[in-house]
């Protein structure tokens, strides 16, 4: 199965199993907007408390909030969303399909990449075990061409962006022969910038309405309330500001499901430090997110850091968390030292002084940021890509099996009866009534166990318990792992300690602070 194959699949599983509908979809959906059915929000919700508890209760130092979505337009101004939010667009006359420029050239270096990469492999198979890659890198005169090549464009790019020279980013496109991928043909518009902010208007008047916007990003909510958390909370250098909500931006290409969305969800977290210390912090950031990721145990190949080409208006140093989706390397989030630009832009446009008394250096100062930005909805695609697989079992049969981690599993547990009658429904219920205090359970009385099993497997909860019998006699039922399928007889006073172990987030808060 391809990559793309799998990735259809994965989308198909999603609505077949309740995870994610598109939005409205009865009038044929809403480009680029999705819903989250019962299974989804579930998956959700557990992101965001892995999230939220490993920011805000693993720190004493960060503290959360819950800031409008809606908020003076003046702030948008100061950000310099209004002025500089936008994306390069070009247009193939041919199809009419719309593409980020920027997007496009990317594209092309990183097939370049791959070339670089498959004469390596090439090379790799005709030497056997005394190939060096990094000497064949170095030497081969296929492999310098075509990173010369690469290196060439990428300069020309990065100059590009840094100008806003989009006259340039056309004349990349041109010269490195890009076609569109849907007319084949190389008939390009010009590239044009397009600002991704949504807008509306607030007041019940025309006459006294005011453009206000729907926010493309968490953090200015947390910028603006610097003063007042500080102050109330008595927070002191270094500290930190969590907030997890929705964001809005009217992207142009919209694709590849839930990657990128007009409506989405942000995990943000704006780290408040002394200036000159930002690298520093910039640094711990980036391993302490590397780190919560990794512990989830996908695999830590499937992640690397991205380092931004352009740094946007605010930062001095970006970098992406990329994760290996099955249509490749693609960032999942951000982190940023955004400096003293917002905070200090926030006191320019408002008039109000927002600084820090450091009682250390015996002076005021508008504070430097780091900023980690991830969003809710990649994880969930992170999470679900990672996830799903197929698997043929030894009596031929085949599943689809959902690896969630445990602690993020939508369900924790399905209780079934093995027959609906003799009273076994009954203790099902007594289970779960007990259960339930501490986790999401389902009853299921429904079809053959095997049948049951696979409902469950599909959706990715951990352990099934069945309850026969026996259980009426012994009060013991079966319990049955997701991943191993094993069976084991437990007391059903066991239970809760047996669910309890594993599904706590524990052991992975534990690896991100080790
Ligand atoms: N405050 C900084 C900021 O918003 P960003 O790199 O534009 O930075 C941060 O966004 C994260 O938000 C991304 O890494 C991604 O996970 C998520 N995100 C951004 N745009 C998105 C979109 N259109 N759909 C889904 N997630 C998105």
């Amino acid at each position: 199965m391809t990559q793309e194959e799998l990735f259809k699949k994965l989308i198909a599983h999603c609505k077949e199993y309740g995870f994610i509908f598109p939005s409205s979809e009865i009038y044929d959906g809403l480009g680029a907007v999705y819903d989250y059915g019962q299974n989804g929000v579930e998956l959700k919700n557990n992101i965001k408390r892995y999230w939220w508890d490993s920011m805000v209760k693993l720190h004493e130092n960060i503290v959360g909030i819950d800031a409008a979505i809606f908020m003076h337009p003046k702030t948008w101004e100061a950000s310099g969303h209004v002025a500089a939010f936008n994306d390069p667009l070009i247009d193939n006359k041919d199809s009419k399909k719309r593409y980020r420029a920027d997007v496009l050239i990317e594209e092309w270096m990183a097939k370049q990449d791959e070339k670089i990469q498959k004469e390596c492999d090439k090379a790799r198979k005709r030497f056997g075990e005394a190939f060096d890659e990094a000497q064949y890198r170095a030497t081969s005169p296929r492999v310098l061409e075509i990173a010369a090549k690469r290196d060439a464009v990428h300069a020309r790019f990065v100059e590009a962006l840094d100008k806003n020279d989009l006259e340039g980013l056309k004349q990349i496109i041109l010269d490195c022969e890009i076609v569109c991928p849907i007319s084949g043909t190389r008939n390009w518009t010009d590239v044009r910038q397009f600002n991704l902010m949504f807008s509306t208007q607030m007041g019940s008047t025309a006459e006294g309405a005011n453009t206000i916007y729907l926010r493309p990003e968490t953090a200015q909510g947390i910028f603006v309330n610097f003063l007042n958390v500080q102050k109330t909370g008595r927070m002191k250098l270094p500290f930190g500001i969590a907030q997890i909500g929705k964001a809005f931006r009217n992207e142009i290409v919209a694709r590849q499901f839930i990657f990128r969305m007009r409506e989405f969800e942000q995990m943000e977290m704006q780290f408040f430090v002394q200036p000159g210390t930002e690298m520093q912090w910039w640094n711990e950031w980036k391993n302490t997110r590397m780190a919560w990721h990794r512990a989830l145990g996908f695999g830590d190949n499937m992640y690397r850091f991205h380092d931004h080409d352009k740094l946007a208006h605010y930062a001095n140093a970006a970098t992406d968390i990329e994760f290996n989706f099955p249509f490749g390397f693609k960032e999942v989030e951000g982190i940023h030292s955004r400096t003293d630009f917002d905070l200090g832009r926030h006191q320019e446009y408002s008039g109000k002084k927002i600084q820090y008394f450091d009682p250390e250096r015996g002076e005021s100062y508008v504070p430097y940021v780091v900023e980690t930005s991830i969003g809710v909805d990649r994880m969930f695609l992170q999470i679900m890509s990672a996830a799903y697989c197929e698997e043929k079992l030894e009596n031929g049969e085949e599943r689809v099996v959902l690896r969630i981690p445990a602690c993020l599993a939508p369900t924790k547990v399905a209780v079934m009866p093995l027959v609906k009658k003799d009273g076994l429904p009954e203790l099902a219920r007594q289970i779960i009534d007990d259960l339930k205090f501490d986790y999401t359970v389902a009853y299921d009385e429904k079809d053959s166990i095997g049948k049951r099993y696979r409902r469950q497997d599909a959706v990715g909860t951990p352990f099934c318990v069945t309850v026969d019998h026996d259980s009426l006699e012994t009060g013991t039922v079966t319990i049955r792992f997701r991943d191993t399928m094993e069976q084991q007889r437990v007391a059903i006073a066991d239970l809760e300690k047996i669910i309890g172990e594993a599904v706590s987030f524990r052991p992975l808060y534990k690896k991100i602070k080790a």
